[in-house]
């Protein structure tokens, strides 16, 4: 017997995909309008014709107005038709115009172009069960997810994730050794040696172009008599009896997140303690129905896990694997006592120790 279907959820469905194809096409315009600096043009500037605009950016008028027409299909820019101008809201530019703005959310669409560029690699992965290494991407990815991440980091790390540690900023404020592992470009390891002028900042990571990157930003912010940056994997990151011992967003990166904690269980003082971030997934696939539980599976199923699978094992989380499976491994390799410290839309910080 022939089924027949419900055309009204046929149709119900498709205006979601063609949503949702549209916005992926419109992705690409806003990466180009981050990277040329149309919307930080645009800010507080008020109403713009194509040709102001042009001339503000130094761009081809054409395309710009091209790319006007995108921005005001998507109600990102407003148009007046009786003046043909186009005003860039102040509160859509703390959005994708203003890096020190908490909400700012451009650097999710720096990913996109060397994300994307890895479908094939990807392809052939999902065929075999291999993997696609964090050191195989273009540049643009390693740059683009430290901007992902920067300010959340900015808007929370030192005011409310170290304070839920127990003690911890006592012991910041006194002066204490710090490893950040998996510290990528530094981001979170400069926000914390700001802040704590005594201690002393230790950033590992396995990927040499992201160490140099996170050096270069210490000169640059002149950090760099209190934070270092090396090249070391997570399993064997160079000691030093330090007081607090951060993983940003990388754990559930690594193919052995136990040889990590084992490491930190080893290398921590007496009183020492890790502090863990993870994104705020959950490991019930029914709990991602929302905007950012759909980014984060969707980066596990194309970055996070890949990676974590080209370090051939023994674990591949992926990036919602969920607080027990998080907890078991931690309990695996010594480190007994957890404790959720915070808790953010995007973020869950654990307290972890021995
Ligand atoms: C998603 S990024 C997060 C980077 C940084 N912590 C941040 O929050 O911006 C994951 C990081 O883990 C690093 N990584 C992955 N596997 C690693 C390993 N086995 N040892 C050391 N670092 C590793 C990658 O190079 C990358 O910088």
């Amino acid at each position: 017997m022939e089924k027949t279907l419900d055309q009204d959820r046929v149709k119900e469905f498709l205006e979601r995909v063609m949503v949702d194809s549209g916005a992926a096409l419109a992705g690409l315009c806003t990466s180009i309008g981050a990277r040329l600096g149309l919307y930080e043009a645009m800010a507080g500037a008020g109403p713009l014709t194509s040709g102001q605009l042009a001339a503000r950016t130094g761009l081809d008028e054409r395309y710009v107005r091209e790319w006007l027409a995108s921005q005001v299909a998507g109600q990102y820019v407003h148009y007046e038709p009786g003046t043909d101008t186009y005003v860039f809201p102040d509160e859509h530019a703390a959005v994708l115009a203003d890096p020190d703005s908490p909400a700012y959310s451009a650097g999710a669409f720096a990913m996109l172009q060397p994300l994307y560029a890895t479908e094939d690699a990807l392809v052939d992965a999902y065929r075999t069960g291999g993997g696609v290494g964090w050191e195989e991407h273009g540049p643009a990815l390693y740059e683009g997810v430290a901007r992902f991440f920067l300010p959340g980091y900015a808007a929370f790390l030192v005011q409310e994730w170290l304070p839920a540690m127990d003690g911890v900023v006592e012991g910041l404020e006194r002066g204490m050794s710090v490893a950040d592992v998996g510290c990528g470009f530094g981001h979170s390891t400069l926000l914390m040696a700001r802040a704590y002028p005594d201690s002393r900042f230790h950033g590992f990571d396995f990927h040499g172009p992201s160490v140099e990157s996170a050096r270069r930003a210490a000169q640059e912010q002149g950090l760099a008599d209190r934070a270092t940056f090396e090249v070391a994997g997570a399993g064997d990151f160079p000691g030093g009896d330090y007081g607090l011992i951060t993983f940003f967003d990388c754990l559930h990166d690594l193919g052995d997140p136990g040889a990590a904690f084992r490491r930190a269980a080893r290398t921590l003082a007496a009183d020492g303690a890790c502090l863990v971030v993870e994104p705020n997934a959950a490991a019930a696939p029914q709990d991602n129905i929302n905007p950012l539980g759909r980014a984060f599976t969707a980066t596990s199923a194309t970055l996070c896990l890949p990676g974590a699978l080209a370090q051939k094992g023994p674990y591949a989380l992926g990036n919602h694997a969920g607080e027990d499976a998080l907890r078991r491994i931690a309990y695996e390799a010594g480190l007994r006592t957890w404790k959720l410290a915070a808790e953010g839309p995007a973020n869950r910080v654990y307290d972890v120790r021995r």
